[in-house]
């Protein structure tokens, strides 16, 4: 069996995450190593029902606290159901957005307490953190342009104010200055190729220490 491991893909708008999941995801399978990818929110059929509320239900209002409850339900259906048994069976799981996403949209953008939202998002994973998580970052105004002109939906919190998107970003580098053992932080402007390749990197020498210490997995 191979070592399970939890890598979290962060970042604002029109970084790239998708992209470099998929690449990521197809160089860890062509190794015969077990992965799977998933999104957030979704990734269930009931987060994907909770997915369609959030982001693309025109005309219904969220209070903070609701909008972050519902966040929290979807992620706490996707961790039951799916990501503690990949992670069970030693399958490498990568999540498109997790806690973090939480921290810097609600929390950064919103304003709401980070300790509170620390406390609900424990509740929801059962306390269930990524072993790596890497932020795909990007200046707002380019990663706003980058969304609007390609092929992906443009949801309820795209529209939101430059400021917000602003504050997004200005929260997910502060996460990362915090737990600097968790996070990499990528220049997302880069080349997709590099990237990853980098990623790659990472997560091939995170597996490797982990098969070095298996009292770890
Ligand atoms: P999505 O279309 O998946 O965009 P992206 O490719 O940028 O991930 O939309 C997810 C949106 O939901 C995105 O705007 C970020 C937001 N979001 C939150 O506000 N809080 C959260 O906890 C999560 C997981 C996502």
């Amino acid at each position: 069996m191979s070592p399970a491991l939890f890598v979290t893909f962060e970042g604002p708008e029109g970084a790239g995450k998708s992209t470099q999941i998929r690449l990521l995801l197809e160089r860890l399978q062509e190794r015969g190593l077990e992965a799977l990818a998933v999104r957030e929110p979704g990734g269930t059929p009931l987060g994907e029902r909770v997915r369609e509320l959030l982001l693309s239900t025109p005309g219904l209002a969220f209070d903070p606290r609701a909008e972050v409850l519902l966040f929290c339900a979807a992620r706490a259906q996707l961790v039951a159901t799916v990501i503690r048994p990949a992670l069970a069976a030693g399958r490498i799981v990568l999540a498109d957005r997790y806690v973090d996403s939480t921290q810097a949209y609600q929390g950064a953008g919103r304003g709401l307490d980070r300790q509170a939202l620390a406390n609900v998002l424990s509740f929801a994973t059962g306390g269930l953190m990524p072993d790596l998580t890497f932020l795909l970052d990007l200046p707002t105004e380019v990663g706003l342009a980058r969304k609007r002109s390609g092929s992906a939906e443009w949801n309820r919190l795209d529209q939101e104010s430059v400021a917000y998107h602003r504050a997004v970003r200005r929260g997910f580098l502060e996460l990362a200055a915090r737990e600097p053992g968790r996070w990499q932080v990528l220049d997302a402007q880069r080349p997709a190729d590099d990237l990853a390749r980098e990623i790659l990197d990472a997560v091939l020498q995170r597996l490797a220490a982990r098969s070095e210490r298996p009292g770890d997995a």
